[in-house]
């Protein structure tokens, strides 16, 4: 077992561009399990990733592959989680490896997170191999991809092999690219222990399994250990590789990719990024890039009606023991009762959040408008911070608040620029600079406001650009803004589960919106029902729900019984998803509609 002979590398690419596809071809081709089995059992087990077609948690597998040079190699592939919201994840898996496969659609070219991507792997000083795929598709254009990685990436092309990860043309070059040019890791198997977790993930069984890289030293079971960040100590009980499965072995050494488990109750206690170090022999030094994640995003999550509080709760617990950036705690609202506050890294992160609530756990939940963080400094010198619009001091108690902006890059062919632009200007944005990477394609750079992209920027984008733009984006610091408190009132009382923390120059607009959305999803009363918006105590918009005058069944003339089976049964269905505001019966989609762009 010849340590020269161990590659550690991960796959970049940006969305959709086919990186699990030759994930499960690299693994095909060194004969570990047939795709599908491996699409149940490696990468991408969950459900929920799959279905979505994205990653949501790295894993690491470990390939046997015999080199055209006749040796064997040992090629642990570490796999990347390939959305914005996870850039922390992606950057510890990429300081586990010393190379990465860059792969780009020959159809679409670079875009926003395959330079995202490629600049994290520069920060680690990887070895970058560019690799080109899906030339299979008639409009592929390999030549033409490869001449913009070299000029807008600048990383030579010459040698980079063209693929199709769907048909497995050519994925043995790949594997030799890996071979040749990743370099092996640095191996002082005797040095005092360093280690990273680049995942952590909760079973059942052993409690928590930790994805680590052996950077120095070695790990045994039996070996009391200690995470520098947290500074817990555990006692190693296994250590080993993923084959597949999880294969046990009797230690990992540096240069080795592999797992730990050690009797790890919570992923809090080891969290992504933290060094493993041996306790009676520790190093002197953890390694850098240890960061906690910090929830970007909350919404208050409520069980909807005729669901248990305690069963959301216990929900929340479960989900949390195997992510580290979920965090929630109780809060109550006054329309929707005993629910929770939790923070999210970003709206995808809070959207397959509430997804697995709803299919893991079979929960019906309501939840409120996403926010972000507020800082609010009151007129007595106090500094807040503010993630519930509910939790806002009067506007008279406040100095001045700030917002969090993102600094985001946009990638789009030149036919869109006029469209972005108009886009981000109407999302209060600032222009910095346009970028051409070709003669057809820009990047343009915006400063914006994160609590504008978090409501609906992405799916504007896309649908603005039909698909074609492709946006990345990393918080740059807070901002003071003329920020209000917009309340919406049904039937005259204010609903705070509706409330949002907007710019004063978008309340007419947004509160308008609302108006009239809520006025097509909440059903007619036996009375009008007003529905208003308001900045502090002025109205700025409203809209009236007319009063029912029949009987709805009355319109089921004569006497056909099926029919007025069905209405009923429906109006039924509809009552089990309402929530009663006053006196007002909201139906759950209500709570959702304010969330969603027109
Ligand atoms: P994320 O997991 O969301 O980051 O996406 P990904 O980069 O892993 O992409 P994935 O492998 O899921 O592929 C995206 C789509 O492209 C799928 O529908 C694949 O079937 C398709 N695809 C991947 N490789 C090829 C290829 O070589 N040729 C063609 N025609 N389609 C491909």
């Amino acid at each position: 077992n010849n340590k020269r002979n161990i590659r550690n590398f991960s796959i970049i690419a940006h969305i959709d561009h086919g990186k699990s596809t030759l994930a499960d071809r690299l693994i095909e081709k060194t004969g570990m399990l047939t795709s599908r089995q491996m699409h149940s059992q490696v990468l991408d087990n969950m459900d929920l990733e799959r279905e979505r077609g994205i990653t949501i948690k790295l894993k690491a597998v470990r390939l046997i592959y015999k080199a055209k040079d006749g040796e064997e190699y040992i090629l642990n592939l570490i796999d990347t989680p390939g959305h914005v919201d996870f850039t922390y994840e992606v950057s510890r898996s990429l300081a586990a490896c010393e190379g990465a496969i860059l792969i780009v659609d020959a159809t679409q070219g670079i875009e926003a997170q395959t330079l995202a991507n490629v600049y994290l792997a520069l920060d680690q000083d990887l070895e970058i191999l560019p690799v080109i795929n899906k030339i299979d598709l008639p409009s592929a254009r390999p030549e033409e991809v490869k001449a913009e990685v070299e000029d807008i990436i600048g990383i030579d092309c010459e040698e980079a092999p063209l693929i199709s990860a769907k048909d497995g043309t050519n994925i043995e070059s790949v594997l030799e690219e890996i071979v040749s040019k990743v370099p092996a890791p640095q191996m002082d198997v005797d040095a005092p222990l360093k280690a990273l977790i680049f995942d952590s993930i909760y079973d059942t069984y052993k409690g928590v399994i930790c994805y680590i890289r052996v950077f120095e030293g070695t790990i045994k079971p039996g070996m009391e250990i200690k995470l520098m960040a947290t500074g817990k100590t555990f006692e190693v009980v296994e250590v080993g590789v993923i084959t597949g499965k999880h294969v046990v072995l009797d230690k990992l050494e540096a240069g080795d990719v592999g797992f730990l488990t050690a009797s790890i109750k919570n992923v809090k206690e080891a969290t992504v990024g933290d060094t493993i170090t041996e306790k009676s022999n520790p190093t002197k030094e953890a390694l850098p890039g240890y960061k906690e994640v910090i929830p970007m995003v909350y919404s208050g999550i409520y069980p909807a009606e005729g669901e248990d509080f305690n069963s959301v709760r216990e929900a929340l617990e479960k989900l949390q023991v195997n992510d580290a950036a979920l965090i929630f705690e109780p809060e109550t609202s006054v329309a929707l009762g005993f629910g929770f506050r939790c923070g999210f890294l970003g709206l995808l992160h809070m959207e397959i959040i509430q997804e697995r609530l709803d299919r893991e756990f079979n929960l019906n939940i309501i939840t409120t408008a996403p926010s972000v963080i507020y800082k609010v400094m009151k007129n007595n010198g106090e500094m807040l911070e503010i993630q519930n619009p509910s939790n806002l001091p009067p506007q008279t108690e406040i100095d001045y608040m700030e917002e969090p902006i993102v600094k985001a890059s946009i990638m789009t062919p030149t036919d869109y620029v006029g469209t972005i632009m108009e886009l981000c200007q109407n999302k209060r944005g600032s222009f910095i600079n346009m970028e051409y990477l070709e003669e057809t394609r820009v990047i343009l750079h915006y400063e914006l406001p994160l609590n504008e992209v978090i409501y609906d920027f992405f799916d504007a984008l896309k649908s603005k650009t039909r698909g074609y733009a492709s946006f990345d984006y990393e918080l740059k610091g807070y901002v003071r803004s003329d920020l209000v408190k917009l309340d919406l009132l049904i039937n005259a009382e204010s609903v705070d589960a509706f409330s949002l923390i907007v710019h004063r120059d978008k309340a007419y607009e947004r509160g308008k919106s609302i108006t009239q959305k809520l006025v097509d999803v909440i059903p007619r009363h036996q009375f009008a029902v007003p529905i208003q918006a308001a900045v502090g105590s002025k109205i700025i918009a409203r809209e009236t729900i007319r009063a029912l005058r029949k009987d709805v069944l009355a319109k089921c003339y004569g006497g056909d019984i099926s029919r007025k089976r069905k209405l009923l049964e429906k109006q039924k269905e509809g009552k089990k998803k309402m929530r009663q505001i006053g006196s007002v019966e909201v139906p759950q989609e209500a709570f959702l509609t304010v969330l969603k762009y027109d």
